[in-house]
């Protein structure tokens, strides 16, 4: 055991409200393919397991007990390899204790609550609510980054540069969105990572308004805005990028909206500060959008009147971002003890919570001409006032901007991880 990781359940150890209760938390196992043809989805421990052991072990359960010590109370069960496991998938066996001992492990502490995170290893009659708190735990322990795993996310957050520095060799009218997405996985993985972080998205033209749009065979028009989003992974940690491009020469209403965009997305990088509250940075972003609109004749009101009113998820719809690095949406959610937001346009922000040092988050606002919104009678009627219809049903098809950076949030100024990939149409 590193003393990295020694470290870092010992820190967790002080984190978690067991009281008295044993922890127990499972790897998770594959998951077959619906058809049967013996394939399984790629596997991936459980992240809570990932993050206590740094292993990707199937059927790997760690156990703790507090009363044994926050280090020495920890022990990890792993399955037997089987000969098959070998030959077919080329399995090797994990170093610990044999998971057949995990049983006698519980019953030499028969009587005590048990909390099982992770995929829950059999049925271990948990109280649910225990769970959940120690959860909350959890999660709030693993939001502040330490040096090893903010290695691992500058590692593909380089990867990721290169493949973005690719994909832009490669942007011209005529390119698929597959083509594009081939030659920066490529690069990716020419780079060092192990895996896409996500499914990579490449939306052209109206295709860059599907938010997670999959990359089609559509040939990139001259004109078109591109939406690119994706990220390296790198044993286990991720990016998570998005930059927008016009094929081609940007009309001046695209080069207005990418500077809309652009604009709010910097001034929401400088507010994520030690202590700031994400969802005012949220809703100020909001607001900064919002006042882009209004400037470039789409709404109409005052900003912050407007956003009060939830108008701007006509055209916002989504959150501002969510913590980034062992996982793409890693430890997001709500401050322990916070309930969520239940304002509709908040439905979609992956977090509240106050800003930490040490926490990496994305700040990705975007700004959309989504015909499913905008042509739903309902909301065109509760917003009559705020748009300048005419002028929106002319820009269904233009599709939208989004640009993501991934921000360390220091005890000092932000700090910008994927500031070398280049912004700009
Ligand atoms: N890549 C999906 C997202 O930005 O959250
Ligand atoms: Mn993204
Ligand atoms: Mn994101």
């Amino acid at each position: 055991m590193s003393h990295r990781l020694d470290d870092r359940r010992a820190r967790v150890a002080a984190a978690l409200p067991l009281h008295d209760a044993l922890l127990v938390v499972g790897a998770g196992g594959p998951v077959p393919l619906p058809e049967g043809s013996d394939q399984t989805y790629p596997f991936r421990a459980h992240a809570e397991y990932f993050y206590l052991t740094g292993e990707e072990t199937i059927g790997g359960v760690l156990a703790f007990d507090p009363r044994d010590g926050p280090v020495a109370g920890w022990v990890s069960f792993v399955p037997q390899v089987t000969e098959s496991e070998r030959y077919w998938e080329g399995r090797t066996q994990r170093a610990g204790t044999p998971i057949e001992r995990l049983t006698d492990w519980l019953s030499a502490r028969a009587g005590r609550n048990i909390v099982n995170l992770g995929a829950p290893w059999r049925d271990l009659s948990s109280d649910a609510a225990a769970v959940g708190r120690v959860r909350e735990a959890l999660t709030q322990a693993r939001r502040s980054k330490d040096g090893a795993e903010l290695a691992l996310i500058r590692r593909a957050v380089a990867a990721t540069a290169a493949g973005y520095a690719r994909l832009r060799e490669e942007l011209r009218p005529g390119v698929s969105e597959r083509r594009l997405q081939i030659e920066l996985e490529a690069e990716f993985f020419r780079h060092g990572a192990t895996r896409t972080g996500y499914g990579t998205i490449v939306g052209s033209g109206p295709n860059s308004a599907v938010l997670h749009v999959e990359p089609s065979a559509r040939a990139v028009r001259d004109g078109d805005f591109v939406l690119v989003d994706a990220g390296a992974e790198i044993d286990r940690y991720m990016a998570d990028v998005t930059r927008t491009y016009v094929a081609g020469t940007p009309a001046d209403f695209q080069r207005d909206l990418y500077q809309v965009v652009l604009g709010a997305q910097e001034r929401a990088i400088q507010r994520c500060r030690a202590g700031a509250e994400w969802k005012e940075i949220h809703l100020q972003t909001a607001v900064d959008l919002v006042a882009g609109l209004v400037a470039l004749g789409v709404m109409r009101g005052n900003p912050t009147a407007l956003v009060e009113r939830e108008a701007h998820a006509l055209f916002f719809p989504h959150g501002l971002g969510h913590m980034v690095g062992l996982g793409v949406r890693d430890a997001s959610g709500l401050h322990p003890g916070r309930t969520r937001d239940p304002r509709p346009s908040l439905r979609s922000l992956r977090m509240d919570l106050p800003l930490a040092a040490g926490q990496v988050v994305t700040v990705e606002p975007g700004l959309y001409f989504i015909p499913e919104l905008l042509r739903e009678p309902g909301r065109r009627e509760r917003f009559h006032d705020c748009v300048h219809w005419e002028r929106v049903d002319a820009l269904i098809g233009l599709g939208g901007v989004r640009i993501e950076d991934n921000v360390l949030v220091t005890d000092g100024a932000p700090d910008v991880l994927t500031a070398g990939i280049p912004k700009g149409l």
